[in-house]
């Protein structure tokens, strides 16, 4: 359960909830509720600032309880740094760590007024929307896999209220679309998580079909085995005749828009497990390849969100669920495969195997006759050399679509980098043997990727992500993140404005 977002207009001192939030400025200035709270308790924020138990530095956060005249027991600051320097950045990392401190607290409910912080070229709506989202990320816990625990004796944090003029469309329609988005965040966020034991590619086709259950108006359609067979899907099933886990292509629509607009289409790359197949990845860190199918639960997670917001958009969300293995049967270094497009495709490295399955998917996107095609994909390596773990690579020959991507991007803080996919490094991908081969060669690695990615998309208006860095958090408690849930869901909201 996602938390549960409201408005409120208390007064800071009279608000009668578990905990307040205010910000504070490093130059102990403070935010016009901390003032507020200030004056009315005689100075104690004041004191705590000079005597330096609180700094007001970017993300630090402090606590202070049973204040004098405050009808509120717990009082969290929230550093806000320099307030000359405050920018989007600044301000996500402020709602974030003062989250985190709220979700530590034996607290069900919280009131914070950091919508009264000034964060230059952003309204209220955007302040409501970016800190219900940075909440809502703070009080995700995983749990599916863990001995089931008693009940709690204290609670949890369970619902964050806002300060904001409550008969405002624009704050309301941001809560809104808070609430849609921390949904989508959550499904992609639980789907990566799980292993892939249990995720594996039936378990996702199951996910899907309970996505179809739950919101009406949503079509699924589920492709086995056989049926890639008769498409013509020689490239995907290659990947998948190692596994004992059989592959489905999982095909969710939405029609919110008008009978004949063209579909928004979003396909992304479902690797319940990368071993790497015979091209057999090193055993330290293989388990985070159970992320590999974080693209897949990105579409999913944006296709939930964009229903819950029951968009004015037709959707198309296609997923190639796949296990990539090393078997008797698996498929080899030298191997040609035919795609879905008719193109052969030499093998030279299993383990670029998520390119090969996004070909047959984004070929079969095409019957949909789609405006757009985005997809996500943990695609390579190279691109968290390139970029690390803050944005994701954006691949794309059409300026403007790459421009609206970008902006749905900063808009969210869940940001992509721009890389190059001009022709030039299409010769990387030259083969002896057959039409293109499946690597491309030691440089520029996740532009090759691209690159093989755009021979299968015949000059459709098209995009790909590679979310390699972004999708999950490294080391062994890293989580998956949910990105590029709100990039993707914003792009689509802007779509739909
Ligand atoms: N899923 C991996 C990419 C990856 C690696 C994502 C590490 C996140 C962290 C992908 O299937 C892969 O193995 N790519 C290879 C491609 C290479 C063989 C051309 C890579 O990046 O090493
Ligand atoms: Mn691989
Ligand atoms: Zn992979």
């Amino acid at each position: 359960m996602t938390l549960k977002f409201s408005i409120a207009a208390d007064a800071p001192e009279a608000a009668a909830v578990p905990s307040i939030v205010v910000g504070v400025y490093e130059d102990r200035s403070l935010t016009p509720s901390a003032l507020r709270i200030d004056e009315r308790s005689g100075g104690a924020l004041t004191r705590l600032l000079e005597s330096s138990d609180a700094n007001g530095k970017a993300g630090s956060v402090a606590a202070l309880f049973h204040l004098p005249n405050i009808v509120s027991p717990r009082v969290v600051l929230a550093g806000l740094g320099e307030q000359k320097k405050l920018d989007a950045a600044a301000y996500y990392r402020a709602v974030t760590e003062s989250a985190r401190a709220l979700k530590s607290m034996p607290i069900d409910s919280a009131l914070s007024f950091l919508t009264d912080v000034d964060v230059p070229g952003k309204d209220t709506a955007w302040k409501l929307r970016t800190a219900a989202l940075a909440a809502d990320a703070q009080a995700y816990r995983y749990t599916a896999t863990f001995k089931p625990k008693e009940k709690p004796k204290t609670p949890s944090l369970e619902s964050l209220a806002f300060v904001a003029a409550a008969n405002d469309p624009k704050t309301l329609r941001a809560l809104t679309e808070a609430a849609a988005i921390a949904k989508g965040v959550r499904f992609a966020r639980e789907l990566g998580n799980l292993p892939p034991n249990i995720c594996n590619p039936a378990y996702v086709a199951d996910q899907a079909k309970k996505i179809a259950d739950e919101h009406p108006g949503v079509t699924l359609e589920v492709l086995d085995r056989d049926a890639m067979q008769k498409l013509g899907m020689g490239s995907l099933l290659g990947v998948s005749q190692g596994s004992a886990n059989a592959p489905r292509l999982v095909v969710l629509r939405w029609n919110g828009g008008k009978d004949k607009e063209k579909p928004y289409a979003l396909v992304g790359k479902g690797i319940t497990f990368d071993s790497g197949g015979i091209s057999l990845k090193p055993g330290a860190g293989m388990e985070e390849m159970k992320f590999d199918m974080c693209g897949g639960a990105g579409v999913l997670g944006t296709f939930v969100a964009a229903v819950e917001l029951k968009l004015p958009l037709n959707i198309v969300c296609i997923v190639p669920a796949v296990e990539n293995m090393p078997d008797g049967n698996a498929y080899r270094p030298s191997d040609i495969l035919t795609s879905m497009s008719g193109l052969t495709i030499e093998v030279l490295n299993t383990d670029a195997e998520g390119r090969l399955i996004l070909c047959d998917a984004l070929t079969y996107a095409q019957k949909f006759d789609p405006q757009v095609i985005i997809d996500a994909a943990t695609l390579t390596g190279a691109c968290v050399v390139a970029l690390g773990k803050h944005a994701s690579g954006l691949m794309t020959k059409d300026d403007a679509l790459a421009d609206e991507l970008l902006k749905a991007g900063n808009e969210t803080m869940d940001r992509a980098w721009r890389l190059p996919l001009w022709d030039d490094y299409q010769q990387q991908l030259e083969s002896g043997f057959a039409d293109v081969a499946n690597i491309g060669g030691k440089y520029a690695g996740a532009i090759t990727a691209a690159c093989f990615l755009s021979r299968f998309v015949n000059g459709a208006r098209w995009a790909h992500l590679d979310i390699a860095g972004t999708a999950w958090d490294e080391g062994r408690k890293g989580l998956a993140t949910g990105r590029p849930v709100p990039m993707l869901t914003q792009y689509l909201i802007d779509r739909s404005a």
